[in-house]
């Protein structure tokens, strides 16, 4: 995706913005805590269990495994069998989707897991709305397992906070602390060893187990069972610097490109008898660009908020957006979402801060203004809140040309919920 760099101040900016969301619900998705319960007891901290978190789930299949193995029969998701064979040895294989068959559903011990169910899935999608206290830029997705009896993935760790919601059938879960994490060698997957549950649950439809980063879990399928995980991911001081630093690479061709990249030349090379040694020139060379590239603290402040949310919004790397086939003139599409309303698709990923607009990985032209903030918040405007702000110019054309990206689209008109 091309990246925008749209620098508008340096540093950060210790405001929050000026409308802040409604006081979150959890809706008895935490039980008998409130958010605010649950954020400071719970959140990073230790494991919460949940019974009938998603009562739903109790009567209602809300992805049927078929649909879950056409998934994994497809090149568009990400997709993992897991199977052990020997119940004492348990001799781990995985294998990577997309998959023409799977095992058969009467077998034992294996589980197929499916990344990005919310993307692809409204059932997940909408699950996954319900855990919206938690900021965007923190989600990571929602994974769903299908596993036969005696199926899972082995004890480990994610790096990841986790909720584990049970949908169908009955999973039990081993969870403890694991602080030093030791690897079991030569697996294909990394199984703790020399670690214990502390705590044993058996979790049906609709329970939920929320487990931190850095606590063991083992879950084993009790029967057919399928597991959703809404994942939350916690980026590494690495992995941001490293991203970041590729980007200011990248920026710094940019520049060059202007003036035309440089490319080492030695046309007076002479003959050498030491072939393995680094040539001074070369080296010389290298330190100098080095040392041209160095940008003042200023600059790198100033792109660095633009990083960051370009960073933060950027979808997974198989996200694809499909523009309308046949879409509406501009005139058209304002008429149609004044009176229907506008809805993000639902693989658009949109943030902001106090003076940016990040939209999939790119920075918008247009300030985040309340309107803009509303919609990014609410993921959608009702069609009187799109009528009144679509009244604006500036608005109108941004949104029109995220309609022409297939980033947003008109709302059904059964959601005509005004
Ligand atoms: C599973 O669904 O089997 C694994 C989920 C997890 O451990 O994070
Ligand atoms: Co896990």
């Amino acid at each position: 995706m091309k990246k925008g760099y749209a620098p508008k101040t340096a540093g950060l900016n210790p405001k929050p913005p000026a409308t802040r969301p409604a006081k979150a619900e959890a809706g008895g998705l935490l039980g008998k805590l409130s958010v605010e319960q649950f954020l400071q007891r719970h959140w990073q901290r230790k494991p919460l269990l949940v019974r009938s978190a998603i009562p739903e789930m109790q009567t209602r299949v809300m992805l049927a495994p078929e649909r879950l193995f056409e998934h994994a029969g497809s090149d568009a998701v990400e997709s993992r069998l897991v199977s052990q064979r020997g119940q004492a040895t348990r001799r781990w294989s995985v294998e990577f989707g997309p998959f023409e068959a799977l095992p058969s559903i009467r077998s034992r011990n294996w589980t197929v897991l499916v990344q990005g169910m919310d993307l692809v899935e409204d059932a997940a999608y909408e699950i996954l709305q319900r855990f919206r206290f938690i900021p965007d830029a923190r989600l990571d997705d929602v994974m769903i397992s299908f596993a036969t009896t005696g199926g899972g993935v082995g004890p480990h760790v994610d790096s990841y906070d986790v909720f584990l919601v049970q949908a169908t059938g009955h999973r039990r879960w081993g969870i403890g602390p694991a602080p030093r994490p030791q690897w079991v060698d030569g697996l294909p997957l990394r199984i703790l060893q020399n670690w214990e549950p502390t705590e044993i649950y058996d979790l049906g439809p609709g329970d939920m187990l929320y487990v931190p980063p850095g606590w063991g879990h083992d879950g084993v399928a009790l029967d057919a069972c399928t597991t959703w995980s809404v994942g939350f991911r916690t980026p590494s001081r690495h992995e941001f610097l490293s991203a970041w630093l590729g980007d200011q690479a990248e920026l710094a061709a940019d520049l060059a490109g202007n003036l035309r990249d440089e490319r080492f030349r030695d046309p007076n090379r002479e003959p050498t008898a030491q072939p393995a040694l680094v040539p001074t020139d070369l080296r010389k060379t290298l330190h100098q660009w080095v040392q041209d590239w160095r940008a003042d603290e200023r600059t790198l402040l100033a792109t660095l908020d633009g990083f960051i949310g370009r960073h933060l919004s950027e979808p997974k790397p198989h996200v694809f957006f499909e523009p309308p086939s046949h879409p509406n003139t501009q005139k058209r599409f304002i008429q149609f979402a004044s009176r229907h309303g506008v809805a993000l698709d639902r693989r658009t990923r949109m943030l902001y801060d106090q003076n940016h607009l990040f939209v999939n990985g790119e920075v918008d032209p247009i300030k985040p203004n309340r309107a803009l903030r509303l919609l990014a918040d609410q993921r959608a405007w009702t069609p009187s809140q799109a009528a009144k702000i679509l009244v604006n110019e500036l608005i109108n054309e941004r949104v029109y040309s995220w309609y022409l990206a297939g980033w947003v689209s008109i709302r059904s008109p059964q959601l005509d919920t005004d």
